[in-house]
Formats: C-alpha cells, structure tokens, sequence
C-alpha cells in the first residue's frame, strides 16, 4: 500500500499533511528515511514505521458507531447542508469512511460507518438478510393488532413497489418498532404513508446484530469493539477485518 495512503488512513493526517511529512523525512522504515509519498509498504512492515521517532501504530480498517442526531444528512460532504462528517472526530476523517446505508435529516438514531467497502455493500444488500429496527411514532391512522398481518404479508407503497415482509411490535396505539430486511428510499416513511399514516418521530435502534449502545448520546460516535466487528462481519458472512 501506498505509504501516503496508509498514514492519512491511519489517522496521522490528510493526504496533502502527510505528503508533507514524508517529505520533510520524518518517516522512517526500519530507521531508513523514506521521502517518497508513492513508496509500497508491505503489511509485514507496518509495524517498522515510524513518524518523527515514533512508533507510526497503522490501522487501516475503521468501523464505527454513530448516534446520529436529528438536523445533519447522512453524506460526508455537501455544498450546502451539514452533514455527519461534522460529528466524526478529527482523527477518523481521512480513514476514507463511509455510511452504511443513509437515515434522513431529521432520523436519529444507529449509524454504522466503515471503510471496507465489500462489507458496507453486502450490509445495505437485501441479499444477506440484515434486519434494521426502526422505532416509530405516527399520525394519522392508530395502529391495530390486525397491522403485524398487513405488515408481514408486504406493504405496497403508492408507486406500487412491494416491500418484503416487515414485523411491526405495537407498543401504543401511535407508537411501534418497526423491522425491515431491505433499505428502500425513505422506506420506512413511505410504509407508513401507505398505510395511512405520516411518521412524526423515527429513530434507528439496530443494525443486524448491533444495537444502539445507550451510552453514546445523539452526536456521538465511538469505535466498534472487537466483538461487534466480529459480529457484524459475521452477518456478512465475511472474515473480519480489525
Ligand atoms: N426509512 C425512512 O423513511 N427514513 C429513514 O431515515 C430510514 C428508514
């Protein structure tokens, strides 16, 4: 991997800051200085580099969970609106993370982010089978017992899509948790709407495995442990990358 890519990836700086790190000489491979931003390191030499002195510490896969507050779109740049990248903490933001899957301006709640692209897309995939749980509160028409049938026979939204079958848990008659194994635009919402209702609150509680851990408040995020990177990749059906 590219020595540039492999520091800013590991929290040490942007590209351009890096760039101008390796040029100055501060990094070292096995105490031989190295200038040249494009040179290959071999994963077996991770652990040789050095910045200013120092042990480099690469870490090239990053995972993590986000309580995402309401009033930020799910992107990690855009001209105009803020976005959640405002939220991730410095040391992340070159680690080339994306958001698994997208919560709408005003949803609160779980919000995977990772820089391993085949896990990202086999986790928004209705392939591999990964449930969300959404908690959802409603105008409009009550929910009733006879709502879980309509839910889990498929909801047929007004342009005619059908959804795979969904369980609805009633908690009142305005209020229920909401789980579904496929990510349509607005899914959720438009559910709702075709059922008479209009969603007034909608927070993500779980993502496959992971649930929403209730110490992180809205706008905090933290780094997935070790079990739940294990888990995660497991519900992909993939090996895990720490
Ligand atoms: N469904 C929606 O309608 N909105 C979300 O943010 C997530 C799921």
């Amino acid at each position: 991997m590219r020595l540039d890519k492999c520091l800013s990836n590991s929290g040490h700086g942007s590209r351009s800051e890096v760039r101008h790190q390796i040029k100055k000489g501060l990094v070292s491979l096995q105490g031989r200085v190295i200038t040249d931003p494009a040179y290959n390191v071999r994963e077996q030499d991770f652990s040789q580099l050095t910045v200013a002195g120092k042990p480099a510490q690469i870490k090239l896969n990053v995972h993590l969970m986000m309580h995402k507050p309401p009033g930020l779109i799910t992107a990690m740049e855009d001209k105009k609106l803020p976005t959640i990248a405002e939220i991730i903490p410095a040391k992340w933001l070159n680690s080339g993370l994306f958001p698994v899957g997208r919560l709408d301006r005003d949803t609160t709640g779980l919000l995977i982010l990772t820089n391993d692209g085949i896990l990202c897309h086999r986790l928004i995939s209705p392939r591999w089978d990964i449930w969300k749980t959404y908690q959802v509160e409603i105008d409009g028409q009550v929910f009733s017992a006879a709502d879980k049938t309509v839910f889990q026979d498929g909801i047929v939204l007004e342009d005619g899509l059908k959804c795979m079958p969904a369980n609805l848990d009633i908690l009142t008659a305005n209020q229920a948790n909401l789980s579904i194994q496929e990510g349509k635009f607005h899914q959720v919402k438009r559910m709702m709407q075709a059922t008479g209702r209009r969603v007034t609150k909608l927070h993500r509680l779980s993502f496959g495995p992971l649930t929403l851990d209730e110490g992180l408040l809205p706008g905090d995020c933290r780094e997935l442990t070790k079990r739940e990177i294990e888990i995660l990749y497991a519900a992909a059906q993939l090996e895990p990358k720490f």
